[in-house]
């Protein structure tokens, strides 16, 4: 009687061998409690990072004052309407914190916070100019300093004359007095979010 064949054992060091792929397979090693705890403040670490860095950029990305709020833009309308004549008082504007001053035929607006302590100073008619009733600094017209307490002329704000949302003009950087367009169909805008400091004196 012939003797039944039995399968061919293979030994595992002898299958490595022959199978290398088998053989470069790691095998999978659970993670330690220290290492999942580890991995999982990683993960939400990155977490708060990308919504604290994208909440951020999302906020800052609008402006962060309203129009005809302090702080934002004042769109006043024509200037034809609403721009004070040459030997016009001065114009307060208490929303946006400034006087509107037409000086020979050009513009300025002039914070209206004194610049010495921080007291709201007033146009008087009878003098002529602002005087500040805190401790009596005074101004001119165009907010220079003639005398008081105060250390510098008074600031003032960036406007601008726009037509048809394109800017025609716009105060320098030393916020010189904005001469009128001709065309006083423009429409006036003061920025209240960008003063300039007034010049010191002395
Ligand atoms: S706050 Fe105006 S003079 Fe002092």
């Amino acid at each position: 009687m012939a003797a039944e064949a039995k399968p061919a054992t293979v030994s595992p060091a002898k299958s490595a061998e022959t199978h290398p792929a088998a053989a470069a397979t790691p095998a999978s090693v659970p993670l330690t409690r220290r290492e999942f705890l580890n991995y999982a403040w990683l993960a939400s670490l990155g977490f708060v990072l990308v919504v604290g860095f994208g909440g951020a950029t999302y906020f800052f990305s609008f402006p962060r004052f309203k129009a005809g709020e302090f702080g934002g833009v004042f769109a006043l309308g024509k200037a034809g309407d609403v721009l004070p004549k040459p030997d016009d008082p001065p114009i307060h504007n208490q929303e946006g914190k400034f006087w509107l001053t037409n000086v020979n035929g050009a513009i300025i607006a002039l914070y209206d916070v004194c610049v010495h302590l921080g007291c709201l100073y007033d146009w008087q008619t009878v003098s002529g100019r602002f005087e500040c009733p805190c401790h009596g600094s005074k101004y001119t017209k165009d907010g220079t300093y003639i005398e008081g307490p105060a250390p510098r002329s008074l600031d003032r704000m960036v406007i601008q004359f726009v037509a048809g949302n394109q800017p025609v003009a716009t105060t320098d950087a030393k916020g010189d007095a904005l001469a009128i367009p001709s065309d006083t169909s423009v429409e006036l805008v003061v920025n209240t979010g960008k003063i300039i400091e007034g010049a010191p004196h002395g």
